[in-house]
């Protein structure tokens, strides 16, 4: 790394020496899917339109934090690829100076694929908790099983990366976990299970958490394992059963946080800069560039406020969480 760089990469560190390189931008609140893991029951408000962070605007906040050394940028949701600008905000943000993701259900993927290709992205996270339509529409509240499956072999043929996530629900996961490990055999898939985490409005209990090591347990006794190499500041676990195409991994926050290694930003769909996927703290980010000020300052507030671990909110030990004592917003309203 030359100076520069270095003087660059380190802008954006926080009090605990992390730098912060990973912007997640939520495109939307809304979704075309209904996981009742993500969206609340409560009457979920959809942010108005003009409440939304415009294409231009998406572009101008994401220059400013690439300029402060952002290098990866992530469009999460809600859905997304349910935007109508969907294609202009990927040609705004292609050329700035960041690997460009998106994080998806999937569903509108074949719709999308030449617009991402022309992006030049490269790898698509889909959910995907379930492999079985009954299933996966009682998770979703959408019989959409078969197109979702029909995408990632689209994604596949065409040459993307595909990590697939999938949420540890309670119940399903025990039953379906050695299927997905499975689908890794002959298809160079990256399958995440994802350990069930508390946000507003989700009915989340400890006693619904199933940990990595219960899953990793169960795959251990069909699958030789091995583990692989973690890449810097993943929050998945990566094993391989030996002689498969793909891999799986478990991303852990519930029994084994790696907040030490957090390099994540997040900006809400309105625009708020939230500085931890579980923290409290919001900088309006989208406010201050409507009335034209400086977004530099408020970005460091927001990084001088993040907590050491889990926004602060709540205990490592996941049996010990009340999941009404977390300020925090519905998982739909953060963008994961
Ligand atoms: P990669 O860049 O491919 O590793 O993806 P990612 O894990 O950053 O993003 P993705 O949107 O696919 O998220 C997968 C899961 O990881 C979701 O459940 C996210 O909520 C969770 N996740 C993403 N970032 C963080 C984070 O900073 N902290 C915690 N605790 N979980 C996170
Ligand atoms: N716990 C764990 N993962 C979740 N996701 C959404 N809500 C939760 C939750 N409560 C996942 C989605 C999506 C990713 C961005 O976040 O499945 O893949
Ligand atoms: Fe970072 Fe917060 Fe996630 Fe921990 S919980 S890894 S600090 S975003």
């Amino acid at each position: 790394m030359t100076t520069t760089e270095k003087n660059k990469a380190n802008i954006l560190t926080d009090r605990f020496g992390r730098i912060h390189d990973y912007l997640r931008i939520s495109l939307t609140d809304n979704c075309n899917f209904r996981c009742s893991y993500c969206m609340p029951d409560l009457d979920h408000e959809f942010t108005p339109h003009e409440k939304l962070m415009t294409a231009g605007e998406i572009r101008a906040i994401a220059e400013e934090f690439v300029r402060l050394g952002v290098n990866k940028i992530r469009l999460t949701g809600g859905e997304p690829l349910i935007r109508k600008d969907f294609p202009e905000i990927l040609s705004l943000l292609a050329p700035l100076n960041a690997e460009l993701l998106i994080s998806t259900n999937g569903f509108l993927l074949d719709r999308h694929l030449p617009d991402l290709l022309k992006a030049g992205i490269r790898t698509v996270n889909i959910s995907l908790d379930s492999l079985r339509p009954e299933v996966f529409f009682k998770v979703t509240g959408q019989d959409k099983f078969e197109r979702v499956w029909k995408n990632i072999h689209l994604m596949l043929d065409h040459g993307l990366r595909v990590k697939i996530n999938v949420v540890a629900i309670k119940g399903i996961i025990e039953e379906e976990v050695l299927d997905f490990i499975d689908l890794t055999r002959d298809l160079p898939l990256h399958v995440r299970f994802i350990e069930f985490m508390p946000f507003t409005g989700n009915h989340w209990a400890g006693d619904q958490v199933v940990t990595a090591s219960q899953l990793l347990e169960i795959a251990m006794e069909r699958y030789d394992v091995v583990k692989l190499l973690d890449e810097p500041h993943a929050t998945a676990r990566k094993y391989m059963a030996i002689g498969h195409k793909g891999s799986f991994a478990f991303i852990t926050t519930m029994s084994n946080q790696f907040c030490h290694e957090c390099n994540r930003l997040r900006i809400t769909a309105e625009g708020k800069l939230k500085n931890c996927l579980f923290g409290k703290d919001e900088i309006p980010l989208l406010e201050l560039l409507r009335s034209g000020r400086d977004l530099h300052a408020s970005i460091q507030e927001s990084l001088q406020l993040k907590h050491k671990e889990l926004g602060g909110q709540f205990d490592r030990d996941f049996k010990k969480v009340n999941p009404d004592a977390i300020a925090n917003r519905s998982m739909i309203s953060i963008g994961g």
